[in-house]
């Protein structure tokens, strides 16, 4: 009896939880319609504390759940507090609703901001069939001192360790730390560390420019006595001084300030000497117990001194922070000689090591760091040139101890250990990455493993030389921001990185060092190495930095803010070429194996860099010397040919790659000789040099896209996947980690670097050849993209992502026999040309878009309007067009996710 009732209670229970399982995996179809903005981003910062531009820029991400979408309008709210923001009250400025179709750089238009104050916003957008999107969440930005009169303290030093005691007679409400220590500082409130940057504030030329960071130290006073502590470091200011000022806002709406002045009290710490190069003295017998907490006698500190400003203009510091980032665990520890311990990390890399330690008071333990290894297992030296790159600590003899430096930094994998008291293990050290903390926003995957591990190779060494500058190595006596390895490097790096606010700085580090005559320095900030005026090649990256950053971004203020100074450039580029050619040169090719003259890549340069000022004239609405600039392109160009070409033998100067490869990248060959140059660059890698590359810096930069666009992206493979010298894969073989200076397997003294980004310009090319994913100069911005990947030799698939000012672009294919598949995300209010290549062997195919057909014998399937809206059959919506061009089939698509697929016979 309770059986027959069971029994048909299981299957009802059986079948409803089928029925929830069914409902569980299918996806929920929401209403298709704009979803609420996200990456909200204010001067390319997300959150930022401390900005002082007094009209800044916004940017968001649209999404919306539909394809082919764009924002026909926006409404953005600023509030002073979150509450009113809460309450959609945009009491700073409610721009209403604004037509427009670019999320990327509206610019604030509401109440004066003042310094000093923080405030919320957030957004939301209309699609083009004008439904809104619900609206983002709230984030904010704080305001630091807009004008030099908002600042009230002194600079003060007199030791490397300063001072000062207050009360509060309330708990604050809102507080905010102000600090530009100079070479570094270390800021400590009430015994600990404030924030988690090191190594601040980044390099400038300190007697044009000083950089201060702004803290929220709200949480970290009290009511009561508060204690403020500073540590300096000689940084590359190679001296010590301090301007801190703290605006509090108490409970009660009362403010309080405190500054660095002669109140403050200075003593020298345990840090016995610091310096970049050499490394840090720490005697940790040194230290004063609670010297940073309230109630500390400091009796016996002399009062600090008022000291020399260091001259410079004082400006928020708008972009990453230097952070400790990674953490790496040593792979090995070998004891080669008694009393020698050597740790392996099994990385090159930029930061530091994590000491621990116990043993007797006085112990001296010294750390020395080292990119290479002798045969005997000790490190070889050689490569750091003068630098001391050592660390030592001495103990102060109580417990265990744990030391890191604060006020240098190291390149290295090795690590040598001295005088440790007793017998050191793995896990005595602990290796610190430290850098410019720019988030990772790209990706690039191939099938083929030695391009990943080559990606993976020029990531590390890009990552690693950000120290707030981009530098060209980080472990010898130099360290320097020359200005070539920065430009070739950049635009791999904005492909990658979230680079925006880093390059800005760089940019404004770089207008700061132009002279009156418009020259520009090799080093950026200059001094120490290199010339004035730059090697052409090098004084490119002012030029070239800023027309990457307009490509990748499309924002205009970055132009606008840069205009002056290039056209400075230019024109004493032009007072040093009467006759339209450039010549003079100190570097040139820079590392090649064969020699290209130096002329010839300046005036290449002097070329590119008239060109890229027509361009952003014109972007600028500046029409006059758009045409200017273009004609002088137009009369160099004519002058390069005329000095540099030979139409006999079809070559340029020597014949080398490079000789050949940077005319072909701009398309200066008269067109009646291109075939000749073209055969000649494919000749001289493929029969003189064995499929290999003689490149120095200028010229590698351009070779991969140079024979890309000459139908040669399959010997451009080859030479990227070549393992014998010259080659990535040589330097991989080699036990390289990161990417050489040279070419040449080297590890004696002298120019030999192990961690060099230079050489590591192909990176843009995997992302913009391999994986297809190019920006549209003419809608720059990605607004427009072009998706074009090579499919080529044995590589069967590829995936790229960039993320990009609008939202992340993928492009991602594979292949096997008879099939091509190509998955790409566009994002929300840009469009791109798809373009997708059908193997030779094939007669016929068909292409077909999430099932559909959308190319059939030789057409594009267009679907009639009615289902285009619907999506149910024909054209899947968002496909605008197909046409058939160089073996490619070519797609018009609006956002959306898109998913190819062609089928051949
Ligand atoms: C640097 C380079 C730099 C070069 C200029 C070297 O010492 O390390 O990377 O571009 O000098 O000649």
């Amino acid at each position: 009896m309770f059986r027959s009732y069971l029994f048909p209670t299981t299957i009802v229970i059986t079948a409803l939880l089928a029925l929830l399982m069914v409902f569980a995996t299918c996806p929920v179809y929401a209403a298709e319609g704009p979803l609420a903005p996200v990456n909200l981003r204010c001067e390319y910062l997300t959150n930022p504390v401390g900005i002082d531009v007094r009209l800044p820029r916004f940017a968001w991400v649209d999404r919306h759940t539909g394809r082919a979408q764009v924002q026909s309008a926006y409404q953005l709210l600023v509030a002073s507090s979150p509450e009113l923001l809460a309450q959609n009250k945009g009491d700073q400025w409610d721009s209403g609703r604004v037509a427009s179709d670019d999320p990327t750089q509206v610019v604030y238009n509401g109440k004066p901001l003042e310094s000093d104050h923080s405030y919320w916003w957030k957004v939301r957008w209309w699609d083009k069939d004008g439904s809104a999107s619900d609206y983002s969440q709230a984030v904010s930005f704080d305001v630091a001192l807009l004008s030099a009169g908002d600042w009230k303290g002194q600079w003060i030093g007199g030791a490397n360790q300063l001072r000062q005691e207050f009360t509060l007679a309330e708990a604050p409400r809102r507080a905010r730390a102000y600090i530009c220590g100079l070479g570094y500082y270390e800021l400590r409130i009430n015994g600990a560390k404030i924030g988690n940057n090191y190594l601040d504030p980044g390099w400038t030329t300190f007697d044009k420019r000083d950089l201060y960071a702004t803290y929220d130290v709200t949480a970290n006073l009290q009511r009561g006595a508060n204690a403020l502590g500073v540590m300096l470091g000689e940084g590359w200011f190679h001296s010590r001084v301090l301007l801190l000022q703290m605006d509090i806002e108490l409970a009660s709406g009362k403010h309080v300030t405190v500054t660095s002045g002669p109140t403050w009290k200075a003593k020298n710490g345990p840090i016995v000497s610091d310096s970049v190069w050499d490394g840090e003295v720490y005697d940790a017998r040194l230290e004063t117990p609670g010297w940073d907490q309230p109630g500390f006698k400091d009796d016996g500190w002399m009062p600090a001194e008022i000291v020399k400003a260091p001259g410079g203009v004082l400006s928020a510091q708008m972009m990453p922070p230097i952070q400790d980032v990674d953490s790496m665990i040593p792979i090995a520890l070998t004891n080669p000689r008694p009393g020698y311990y050597v740790y392996d990390m099994g990385q090159n890399f930029s930061g530091w090591v994590d000491l621990h330690v116990s043993g007797p008071r006085g112990a001296r333990v010294q750390l020395r760091f080292a990119e290479l290894l002798y045969p005997t297992g000790m490190i070889n030296r050689e490569n750091i040139r003068e630098a001391k790159a050592r660390d030592i600590y001495i103990l102060h003899g109580e417990g265990e101890e744990c030391y890191h430096p604060r006020f240098t930094y190291h390149g290295f994998r090795y690590v040598e250990v001295t005088g440790y008291p007793g017998t050191p293990s793995l896990d005595s050290l602990r290796g610190h990455v430290v850098r410019t903390a720019v988030k990772t926003t790209g990706s690039f995957v191939a099938s083929n493993p030695l391009l990943n591990q080559i990606h993976r190779m020029i990531r590390w060494s890009d990552l690693t030389n950000l120290h707030s500058v981009p530098t060209d190595c980080p472990q010898r006596n130099e360290r320097m921001g020359w200005m070539g390895d920065a430009q070739v490097s950049s635009e791999g790096l904005m492909l990658n990185f979230d680079t925006t606010a880093f390059y800005t700085n760089f940019l404004r580090d770089m207008r700061d060092d132009q002279g009156t005559d418009g020259t520009i320095t090799d080093t950026v900030p200059y001094g120490g190495y290199g010339n004035r005026p730059a090697d052409p090649a090098w004084g490119a990256a002012f030029p070239l930095i800023t027309w990457y950053l307009y490509e990748q971004t499309g924002d205009r203020r970055i132009v606008e803010e840069n205009y002056d100074g290039l056209k400075k450039y230019e024109e004493y580029l032009h007072s040093r070429a009467p006759d339209n050619v450039l010549r003079y040169s100190y570097y040139g090719d820079w590392v090649a194996t064969e020699r290209t003259p130096g002329a010839e890549v300046s005036d290449f340069y002097y070329y590119y860099d008239t060109l890229v000022l027509s361009k952003m004239a014109a972007a600028l609405g500046k029409s006059a010397d758009a045409e200017m600039y273009s004609e002088r392109a137009g009369l160099i160009k004519d002058a390069f040919n005329k000095e540099f070409f030979d139409p006999k033998s079809g070559n340029y100067t020597t014949g080398t790659q490079t000789a050949n490869d940077l005319p072909l990248f701009l398309d200066m060959v008269p067109p009646q000789y291109h075939g000749s140059v073209v055969s000649n660059l494919v000749d001289n890698i493929l029969y003189e040099h064995n499929t290999h590359l003689t490149t120095g810096l200028a010229g590698l930069r351009y070779l991969f896209p140079a024979l890309t666009q000459n139908n040669q992206a399959s010997l451009a493979y080859d030479l990227a996947t070549q393992t014998t010298f010259p080659s990535w894969g040589y330097m991989l073989a080699s036990g390289a980690t990161t990417v050489w200076e040279l070419w040449q397997n080297k590890v004696g003294p002298h120019m030999n670097s192990w961690n060099h980004h230079m050489l590591g310009s192909i990176d843009a090319w995997f992302y913009e050849g391999l994986g297809g994913i190019n920006v549209d100069a003419d809608q720059p911005g990605y607004r427009h993209i072009r998706i074009e990947p090579q499919i080529t030799r044995d590589l069967t698939s590829v995936s790229a992502t960039v993320g990009t000012v609008r939202g992340e672009v993928t492009s991602s294919w594979t292949r096997e026999p008879g099939v091509i598949t190509l998955q790409i995300d566009v994002p929300v209010n840009s469009t791109a040309t798809v373009s997708i290549p059908w193997e030779p062997e094939m007669t016929e195919f068909t292409v077909r878009e999430s099932g559909r057909i959308v190319w059939e014998r030789g057409h594009f399937v267009e679907g009639t309007p009615e289902v285009k809206a619907r999506g149910t059959t024909g054209v899947t919506p968002g496909v605008m067009s197909g046409s058939f061009k160089d073996e490619r089939v070519i797609f018009e698509v609006g956002s959306g996710h898109y998913d190819f697929r062609l089928n051949g016979e």
